[in-house]
């Protein structure tokens, strides 16, 4: 079912192939590594299109592999060990074949002690099974799940979205029991993904941790600009516009190549149909989404220490910061004392507001709240 958007340039989710730009050679790679039988980390900058990605091969799998399957979870809100097995199971029972009396029946057998119920979503008629499992029993039904899909026989591809979230589960030793597992599924192969960089690399990466060369770790990038901009005047044709390659520029630039901010301009490129497309409709359009997201932006202030927030700014101001913890920094920014910036600088790196890269140092996470802030 393939819906015609009346904007092209999707901001949020994935709307099928003809709205997502690029990405084929990272599909094709990511694609015949499951195929492969090896199962795939995948990382990247935030908003960089992880989780687009994942949406954008498992439609491709699905319409190329007959009898594949493909479940995408994201575990982003679950807190323990018992909500992670919720969120498998609701997306792999009572999908995994089409839904029927007797498919029902061998749930409620094979998953009796947790006694599953079934509810039919009111939107979508389609069915999603929940067990009731106690604390005490999260790594039995787990196993339990992974049975069942190794029963099925069917080949399964499993994406577990902000995998590292499984680290702050008060329970210990779920990282340890998910790799056992896993080893031992000849017909499921998975990708793990999450959007804080440093520790998934850590957990793929450090040889004393679990998942440690269990997985082939691909780190996306930025796409292409002159691909984009193809991709971009595609979809302009629409409008009888394009795009120059200088306008093109002054957009990437902006976003950093990063893709979330990419299609946030272009929407808004095409939002202003009556427009001609130059350099100061997209200067209008970032000035549009800063003024668009300045509620949220005064939210995010408003739970910030006075520190944290002096810090902030002052790494909005230089764009980049490769020491901020050195004295030219601080007195130019008249800055606190260096053990108050190090213990706000942890804080907003744990928020997430700010992040770190090995060649420019700190900067602002968000491109739209550092131009806020700035301005502010
Ligand atoms: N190849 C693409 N073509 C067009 N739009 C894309 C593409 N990839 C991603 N997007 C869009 O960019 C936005 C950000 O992508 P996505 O959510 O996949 O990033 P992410 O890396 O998962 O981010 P986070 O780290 O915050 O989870 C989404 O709204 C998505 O619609
Ligand atoms: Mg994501």
């Amino acid at each position: 079912m393939m819906v015609r958007l009346n904007n092209p340039f999707v901001v949020y989710g994935y709307k099928g192939p003809e709205y997502f730009c690029d990405r084929v050679a990272e599909s094709n790679k990511l694609c015949a590594t499951l195929r492969n039988e090896r199962n795939v980390t995948l990382v990247s900058p935030r908003r960089m299109g992880k989780t687009g990605l994942i949406h954008h091969v498992f439609h491709l799998m699905e319409s190329e592999e007959k009898d594949c399957k493909c479940f995408y979870i994201d575990i982003f809100a679950t807190k323990s060990t018992e909500q992670f097995v919720q969120t498998l199971g609701a997306a792999v029972l009572g999908k995994l074949d089409s839904f029927s009396q007797s498919t029902f029946r061998k749930i409620q057998e094979f998953f009796s002690a947790w006694r599953p119920t079934v509810t039919f979503d009111q939107l979508t008629g389609l069915p999603n099974v929940t067990l009731d499992i106690k604390p005490s029993e999260g790594n039995e039904s787990l196993k339990r799940i992974f049975d069942y899909m190794k029963l099925s026989g069917k080949r399964c591809y499993v994406a577990i979205d902000e995998f590292q979230q499984i680290q702050y589960y008060p329970q210990e030793g779920l990282e340890a029991l998910l790799r056992s597992y896993i080893q031992f599924l000849p017909n499921v192969y998975f990708i793990f993904s999450g959007s804080r960089q440093h520790m998934m690399q850590e957990m793929f990466l450090s040889a004393n941790r679990p998942f440690f060369q269990s997985a082939m770790v691909m780190s996306l990038g930025s796409i292409e600009m002159e691909e984009y901009r193809i991709f971009a005047n595609r979809m302009l044709g629409a409008q009888r516009r394009s795009i120059g390659q200088e306008v093109f520029r002054r957009v990437y630039e902006f976003a950093g190549g990063i893709t979330w901010y990419v299609q946030a301009i272009l929407h808004g490129i095409y939002d202003h149909a009556d427009r001609t497309v130059d350099e100061t409709l997209v200067d209008d359009v970032v000035r549009e989404l800063v003024e668009e997201q300045s509620a949220t932006f005064q939210n995010y202030c408003a739970w910030l220490t006075d520190n944290q927030l002096a810090l902030l700014k002052a790494i909005a101001r230089e764009r980049s910061v490769v020491s901020p913890l050195a004295q030219q920094f601080i007195h130019a920014h008249r800055l606190p004392a260096t053990s108050s910036i190090k213990t706000a600088l942890r804080a907003l790196e744990d928020k997430m507001l700010i992040s770190r890269s090995a060649t420019d140092g700190y900067s602002v996470s968000d491109k739209l709240f550092a131009l806020w802030l700035v301005q502010g």
